[in-house]
């Protein structure tokens, strides 16, 4: 793969001819003038910098740009559950900052960051029953690892090809992309890798879900029994294409896991809260040793992530693995907490999985349509649709994706590609079914275009 491939792996690149075509003829000069600015001050990297466009705010489930466009985010970076700058989840934020009830040192505490703690013990899983928080997503990732090896005393890793758990050494390391980890030297030793379950799009050319299944278990068995000293298997339980892969995967890790005395870690930094159409992913399968959580965690303000575990895995007492200065953050515990109130006071797991059901019909009706839209596959507001080559060779379509796309920003509506072809939509939950009408009809319009 050259660079631009390993790129658009994980997203739509930001050097492509579209997307310079798009900017050209749709950039307001205010945004057209922030993003030169931000150019030139930013370091560049391959999904970000240089950037599409300028915000000048974000409500709800819309940004809005500095010409005042409105766009429904179907991307939000997994933050904004609850909508961006949700007035609630605000009002809590400015109360903490009022009361002063903000940062703490991690050897205080504060009634925010226990108010969150044990809001998180109440709605998570039964079995799950500790915090710990961080900044990130890929510090939690971190931390529940190196709660895995303190406590099985082993030190290598199963994970997923073509996954993605953050950045830096460890995070990297599991995830299963080069685009995160290509010339940066010898990465940590030990993460050994598989195929996550893709039913659609096998290397097998398997159809059979259960054959895919047990040829991944049987990587997974022949890891356990060579290779031995595994700590833990870490994936998302819904990869983030998304493939769904079926509760019997699930249940044959876990039973893989115990079997060979290694820890179950679920990343649902982007699924947990509601995504999936349950307030957490896991509970579609089974429960993880270790359920690691972020992104809308921080109620879309403020940076936040953590661990849940169960109370066996409270080992580390002479050891300080989640060592972080802003662990005890009250403004961060008041953001989450006002966060999980929201979702639960306006329903919005139901309502996740209700105009999910929505979507997918709609998109199971083009899959019939139109031949350029190959597979359909998610849960909840948590869909990934594949878009193939429109010359019938049943190829990627990677220009006729990104057309979609930038046809779809032109009329309001934001989304990102993952593996270069699929448009992954992943709006906020206070969507309604209005949008969720709009987000079909934008995204047929831009195909039958
Ligand atoms: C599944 C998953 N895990 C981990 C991370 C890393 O989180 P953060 O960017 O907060 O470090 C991300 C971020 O995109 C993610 O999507």
């Amino acid at each position: 793969m050259n660079d631009q491939q390993i790129s658009r792996e994980q997203g739509d690149v930001n050097l492509s001819e579209q997307r310079t075509q798009f900017q050209q003829q749709h950039l307001d000069p205010r945004s057209r003038e922030l993003v030169e600015k931000d150019q030139q001050l930013f370091l560049h990297q391959s999904l970000s910098t240089p950037v599409l466009h300028a915000l000048s705010h974000s409500e709800g489930a819309y940004i809005v740009d500095m010409a005042g466009k409105r766009y429904l985010d179907c991307h939000g970076n997994g933050v904004h559950a609850a909508g961006f700058n949700n007035d609630y989840v605000c009002e809590k934020v400015v109360d903490a900052l009022r009361s002063k009830n903000t940062f703490t040192s991690r050897r205080y505490t504060n009634s925010n960051i226990v108010g969150l703690a044990e809001k998180l013990i109440a709605v998570t899983p039964e079995g799950l029953d500790r915090v710990s928080f961080c900044p990130g997503g890929s510090e939690a990732i971190e931390l529940a690892v190196s709660i895995a090896k303190s406590y099985t005393n082993k030190w290598k890793t199963i994970s997923f090809w073509d996954s993605y758990h953050g950045n830096g050494f460890q995070s990297a390391s599991l995830g299963g992309e080069r685009l995160f980890k290509k010339r940066l030297g010898p990465m940590v030793p030990g993460a050994l890798h598989v195929d996550f379950p893709n039913y659609q799009n096998n290397p097998w050319g398997f159809t059979d879900q259960r054959q895919v299944d047990d040829e991944i278990l049987r990587q997974m068995r022949t890891l356990f029994e060579k290779e031995g000293d595994i700590a833990c298997v870490v994936g998302e339980p819904i990869s983030a294409t998304p493939v769904m892969p079926t509760r019997y995967f699930w249940q044959q890790v876990k039973l893989l896991c115990e079997e060979h005395g290694a820890l179950l870690i679920f990343d649902e930094i982007i699924e947990g809260f509601g995504r999936t159409g349950k307030m957490f992913a896991c509970e579609h399968y089974v429960t993880p040793d270790i359920l690691v959580l972020g992104k809308s965690l921080g109620g879309g303000l403020m940076p936040f992530a953590g661990v849940v575990v169960n109370e066996k895995y409270n080992v580390l007492e002479t050891q300080s693995v989640g060592h972080y200065t802003h662990e005890k953050n009250g403004l961060c515990g008041a953001a989450g907490l006002a966060m999980i109130e929201y979702l639960e006071m306006h329903q919005l797991v139901e309502n996740s999985a209700k105009l999910g059901e929505y979507l997918m019909e709609r998109f199971k009706q083009m899959q019939t349509s139109y031949p350029i839209v190959g597979s359909v596959d998610g849960i909840g507001l948590h869909i990934g649709l594949e878009i193939l080559s429109a010359d019938g060779s049943g190829q990627r379509g990677v220009e006729e994706a990104e057309r979609i796309m930038y046809q779809c920003f032109e009329n309001g509506l934001a989304f990102k590609l993952i593996e270069s072809s699929i448009i992954t939509l992943r709006p906020s939950l206070v969507i309604t079914l209005e949008d969720a009408k709009f987000i079909a009809d934008t995204i047929e319009a831009a195909i039958v275009a």
